[in-house]
């Protein structure tokens, strides 16, 4: 698995982080440089400049992307879970990896689920008006149309994404 990007896209709840924590966990205990660069996290301090308007959500997304390719290049596994809402973006991300291979994994949870979960209590303050243009809800999220992998959690659990997404990856692995 060296050299490669597994970019996870969803809405805010839809459980990429879990989901790319256990990957990396997975694959550090087999042996694999993984770098996990968590949209939460980049935002704290590399792109902290950055806000939500479609502009920054694209310069966000270019720079992780740019940091997952270096990564990948040095030989590393870099693990994405940031939302990415357009599919302009993430086909900029996959042009910016160039041969190096890119796994998107659409973490296809529904609204409705990810709203019920509520983990960060964004969308409450969203649906409330207190945060304005939230994914989902007043800001666009296009689905991918053709994923390498797609995952419901409100139906897989962790652990067989985790196997789901490690299939796809092996798959694309150049003979
Ligand atoms: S992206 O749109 O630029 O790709 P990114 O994955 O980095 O988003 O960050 C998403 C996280 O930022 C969400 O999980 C949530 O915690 C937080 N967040 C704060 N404001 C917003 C917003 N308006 N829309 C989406 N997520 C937001």
């Amino acid at each position: 698995m060296n050299g490669s990007i597994i970019w996870l896209t969803g809405l805010s709840g839809a459980g990429k982080s879990t989901i790319a924590e256990a990957l990396t966990n997975d694959l550090r205990a087999a042996g694999h440089w993984v770098c996990l660069l968590d949209g939460d996290a980049v935002r704290t301090g590399l792109n902290r400049d950055l806000g939500f308007s479609e502009t920054d959500r694209s310069e966000n997304v270019r720079r992780i992307a740019a940091v997952a390719a270096l990564v990948a290049a040095s030989g590393g596994v870099a693990v994405v879970p940031v939302i990415a809402p357009r599919r302009a973006m993430r086909a900029a991300a996959r042009i910016a990896a160039g041969t190096i291979p890119f796994t998107e994994v659409h973490v296809a949870t529904s609204l409705a689920v990810c709203e019920a979960r509520d983990t960060k209590g964004l969308y409450r303050k969203a649906r409330a008006g207190l945060l304005k243009g939230f994914t989902g809800i007043d800001d666009p999220y296009e689905d991918p149309e053709t994923p390498e992998v797609r995952i419901d959690t409100a139906i897989t659990p962790v652990a067989d994404a985790v196997e789901m997404i490690k299939a796809a990856v092996a798959a694309r692995r150049p003979a």
